[in-house]
């Protein structure tokens, strides 16, 4: 029987696909890298996902695993062809178990679904991706991801109890359990947390929640000096202060989200430093005026202080928006991904900023800058004409200066998105000798690498 029937076998003929409209659907993710599957599987169940791995394996066909392809690093994309797994249709919340401070989740939920789910519980699941409306959980795990509020509440890493994965043979494997915590075995479940499909397939997992805050304040911060901002986010935490969101916004990122929706009014100035507060009203109060001085002590002014929830929806529409923005700076141009993800420790945010002003300069290109500054991560923003391969050459040169300065600063290649095969040149010099660590993880586990091959730099 040929692979498609065996497929279909499995899955019945309505969740299987070989049409070349369909597989092109699922040739990209939301980054510049492309490869077509032979065929795009849509599991229901656990079993359904073993199934088709264990057919995958005896025919050495490689296997990738998706979720909404919000991807920013080619993760999900089939570089080899092979067998896409559309796992949006496992999108069930199986468990809100409050009295144990968890939920049991399929990979396909989509971020901002938990969250809505939790909210009337009065609980939350902290990691908030800048693609929470879009992207699934399982992405979110499978990629280590963040967002805004790791800066107080850690990254997904830090929410993950057990994780039900499908290894490699096809073998369904629980990585931790129910307790909050575990000194038993290897931490298989931190294994698999950011292993990008490259060791198995995530098909449930239990998760950590948190109460939800009993007040938040948002300090809003213009800068006349893009470093003095990059200054001010140690300085905040030297004095003590843990903000549940920090976000940078440079002069070009201001331009671009002020051309996206003009009623936003951002004052025209060097940089912007969003940061959120959260805790009883007390803390919050004397916490958002704590960090309203020290702007004040870095040279910032217009420093104001929303606590309604209204105005803060509105601060942080206005930070999403930036993703999406920088093409309204260069009409006709696309965004393209790439060297956009970089973390730095904190003490390097400064110089790290100068080193994208300079890159910027040296090729020519515009260069947004915004993000996660609170924990090091900068986001960066490039607009070409793809079309133009003068300016693909600019670009490539421009993302790969950015990565490698953030390596010279004891940074990292991604902070957050994941390496993907945008990445993986990168990972000899970001991690030397543990890299060879992970090739033997990687060869143990899944020796005929039929796991979402040429990922993460590990061929
Ligand atoms: C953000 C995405 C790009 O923070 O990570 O908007
Ligand atoms: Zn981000």
């Amino acid at each position: 029987m040929d692979i498609f029937t065996r497929l279909q076998d499995i899955v019945t003929s309505s969740r299987v696909s070989n049409d070349p409209a369909e597989l092109y659907c699922y040739s990209s993710d939301a980054s510049y890298i492309k490869g077509t599957p032979d065929y795009v599987v849509m599991p229901r169940t656990t079993a359904e996902v073993s199934d088709i791995v264990e057919l995958a394996q005896e025919n050495r066909i490689p296997v990738v695993a998706r979720g909404a392809g919000t991807g920013l690093a080619g993760g999900a994309v089939p570089l080899c062809g092979g067998i896409v797994l559309d796992m949006s249709r496992m999108n069930r919340i199986l468990e809100i178990d409050i009295r144990n401070l968890q939920v049991l989740v399929e990979p396909g939920l989509v971020h901002a679904d938990l969250n809505r789910a939790l909210e009337p519980y009065g609980f939350f699941f902290p990691p908030d991706p800048g693609s929470s409306e879009m992207c699934t959980m399982g992405g979110l795990i499978a990629n280590r991801g963040s967002g805004m509020r790791s800066v107080k509440y850690g990254t997904v890493t830090d929410y993950v109890l057990d994780l039900e994965v499908v290894m490699p043979d096809g073998a369904v494997i629980r990585t931790g359990g129910m307790v909050m915590k575990s000194a038993s075995g290897y931490d298989l479940t931190s294994l698999m947390v950011g292993s990008e499909g490259t060791l198995g397939i995530i098909t449930l997992a239990r998760l950590k929640i948190h109460p939800l805050p009993e007040a938040r304040a948002a300090v809003l911060a213009h800068f006349n000096d893009l470093e003095a901002a990059g200054r001010t986010v140690p300085a905040i935490m030297e004095k003590g202060i843990m903000p549940s969101a920090c976000e940078l916004m440079d002069s070009t990122t201001i331009k671009a989200v002020n051309m996206y929706d003009a009623n936003l009014a951002i004052p025209d100035c060097e940089a912007m430093l969003l940061i959120e507060v959260d805790g009883s009203p007390c803390s919050v109060e004397s916490g958002a005026a704590r960090v309203a001085g020290c702007c004040r002590e870095l040279g910032a002014f217009n420093v104001t202080i929303a606590f309604s929830e209204a105005e803060m929806k509105e601060l942080w529409a206005a930070r999403r928006l930036a993703g999406a923005a920088v093409t309204r700076l260069n009409p006709g141009r696309t965004r393209v991904y790439i060297g956009e993800d970089v973390a730095v420790p904190l003490s390097a945010i400064p110089e790290m900023l100068r080193e994208i002003r300079n890159i910027s300069k040296r090729h020519g290109l515009t260069i947004m800058t915004y993000g996660h500054a609170g924990d090091g991560n900068l986001h960066t923003g490039m607009a070409i004409d793809t079309r133009d391969r003068e300016q693909w050459e600019v670009l490539k040169k421009a993302a790969d200066d950015i990565h490698r300065a953030a390596l010279r600063l004891h940074g990292t290649v991604s902070g957050e998105h994941g390496i993907g095969s945008a990445r993986g040149i990168y990972m000899n010099q970001e991690h030397g000798g543990a890299l060879n660590v992970m090739v033997s993880i990687k060869r143990a586990l899944d020796p005929h690498n039929i796991m979402n091959p040429l990922k993460v730099g590990l061929e």
